[in-house]
């Protein structure tokens, strides 16, 4: 059963998504790209942490032959995120000439998945294409094409289902957003 709200430091949030909702539409996700992959072998790559839940799930529901990585990316410290390149940390396969599926929890301006996108194709990926369950389009910054989309959602800070706030909320199973009194 979803709690209705949940008290994460000093905030509080209301459910959003339940989990039933998040499975079904894993299921529908776990389908096409099943469709689209056939015979392809394809490298899923999950960012490091917010993924994993959605990972672990959407591969429950990849039906075809199919590899899995993770990798995290380089936060930068201090400064400003444009127009820096962060480093993918871990990535020990290599990518040429494979189709490539990343997956992320949430794409919100953009700017990472820009980057992470670029440094596939420079590693000679031969496809590259994204898998978010959420995508916040009034946030985008950056012209990334989210192929495989889950939920779009407004700008509002969401936790749950891998997804923190500060540190925390990771665990809950549901997606809760930040209430306004
Ligand atoms: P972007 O580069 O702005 O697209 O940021 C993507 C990253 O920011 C995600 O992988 C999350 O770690 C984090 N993020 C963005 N929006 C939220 C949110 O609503 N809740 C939790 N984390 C978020």
């Amino acid at each position: 059963m979803s709690l209705s709200t949940v008290s994460i430091h000093d905030k509080t949030f209301e459910c959003f998504i339940a989990d039933e909702e998040i499975q079904s539409k894993i299921q529908v996700l776990g389908k096409k790209l099943s469709d689209d992959y056939k015979d392809l072998k394809p490298l899923f790559i999950g960012i490091l942490n917010g993924s994993f839940m959605f990972a672990s799930d959407l591969m429950k529901n990849v039906s075809v032959p199919a590899e899995i990585t993770f990798i995290k990316v380089a936060s930068y410290s201090g400064m400003k995120s444009e127009g820096k390149t962060r480093e993918l940390i871990g990535l020990k396969e290599n990518i040429e000439g494979r189709h490539v599926v990343v997956v992320e929890d949430i794409v919100d301006t953009g700017i990472t998945m820009e980057g992470i996108v670029s440094q596939l194709h420079s590693a000679k990926a031969k496809s590259v294409a994204v898998a978010s369950l959420l995508v916040k389009p009034d946030c985008l910054q950056r012209e990334v094409t989210v192929k495989y989309t889950g939920f779009e959602i407004p700008e509002k800070f969401v936790v749950g289902y891998g997804l923190d706030y500060d540190g925390l909320g990771r665990n809950l199973k549901d997606i809760y957003q930040l209430k306004h009194d």
